[in-house]
């Protein structure tokens, strides 16, 4: 079978960050750097690692700083570095400008998760995507795919006719903070389960498992339509989760167990774990 590999990759990036206040007020969250890469580095790192080269960035006003990022140092810069250890520093960025194409989207009124996607839908046009959440920093096993990778891996095995969206077994008293799904595992397939249903943060003691989605997925075409009729759900938002609902329903969406480490970085604590980290690695 001919499988069309995924070469996009979405990140919503136009919330506001309200818990890294008021750093957040002029800095983009996705700006704030661990150590000295910001959290959108590290995510277009591992789509870009995964063969997702195509980025897609839905922003909004104020995030002038991201696309900056995303462009070649300005020449006084590159003069000053110039035949100095520290022009290594911007190697890696310089590796994602030349393996990756960029555009940008601008998500004028912030209505949840499901609407960003819906706006990206110009830069992806009818094929299958990725979707990072850069605030979910992940971190591959030693020596082992990243999770967009292991993501990509599973979407071949299925012949690319499944949503693969990324969750995690998470303690019962965390899961009203996530998506949480109903799910069977797929027998002879370790680590992948067969969603029934995905309920958007819980109230505690509802939720169906304590499967957590996180900030990964790999999502099939059709789900652009699907959001267009999809209604407010959560905190009166259009909810990706609610949309996966029904691709869910149809039988066509399987969850994966991430392998490796996840940092929350939306938050404080996960944000310091992030960087004692990467500090802990030398960088
Ligand atoms: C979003 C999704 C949620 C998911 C979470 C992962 O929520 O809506 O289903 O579990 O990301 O980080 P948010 O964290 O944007 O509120």
């Amino acid at each position: 079978m001919n499988t069309r590999l995924p070469q996009k990759c979405l990140f919503p990036m136009a919330g506001f960050g309200t818990r890294f206040l008021p750093a957040t007020k002029t800095v983009p969250k996705e700006m704030l750097p661990i150590v000295n890469k910001p959290l959108a580095h590290y995510g277009v790192e591992e789509a870009m690692e995964a063969g997702l080269v195509d980025i897609g960035i839905v922003t909004s006003r104020g995030k002038e700083a991201i696309t900056d990022y995303f462009d070649i140092a300005s020449a006084e810069l590159t003069q000053q570095l110039d035949n100095t250890a520290r022009s290594e520093l911007l190697s890696g960025l310089q590796q994602i400008l030349t393996c990756c194409s960029f555009s940008f989207i601008r998500q004028y009124v912030r209505r949840g998760l499901g609407d960003a996607v819906l706006t990206g839908r110009p830069l992806i046009g009818d094929q299958p995507f990725g979707v990072i959440l850069a605030d979910d920093l992940c971190i591959a096993p030693p020596g082992q795919d990243n999770a967009m990778q292991q993501m990509v891996a599973v979407f071949k095995q299925f012949d690319a006719k499944y949503s693969v969206i990324a969750v995690e077994e998470l303690p019962t008293d965390e899961l009203s903070r996530f998506g949480v799904i109903d799910a069977l595992p797929i027998a002879g397939f370790p680590n992948l389960l067969q969603v029934s249903n995905l309920v958007e943060k819980p109230a505690p003691g509802t939720a169906p498992s304590n499967y957590g989605i996180i900030g990964r997925y790999l999502l099939t075409p059709d789900i652009f339509e699907i959001l267009e009729r999809t209604e407010l759900g959560h905190s009166g938002e259009i909810q990706l989760t609610d949309a996966l609902c029904e691709q869910a329903r149809q039988g066509r969406l399987i969850a994966w167990c991430l392998q490796g480490r996840r940092f929350d970085c939306g938050g404080v604590a996960g944000f310091v774990a992030a960087v004692n980290h990467f500090h802990g690695q030398g960088l």
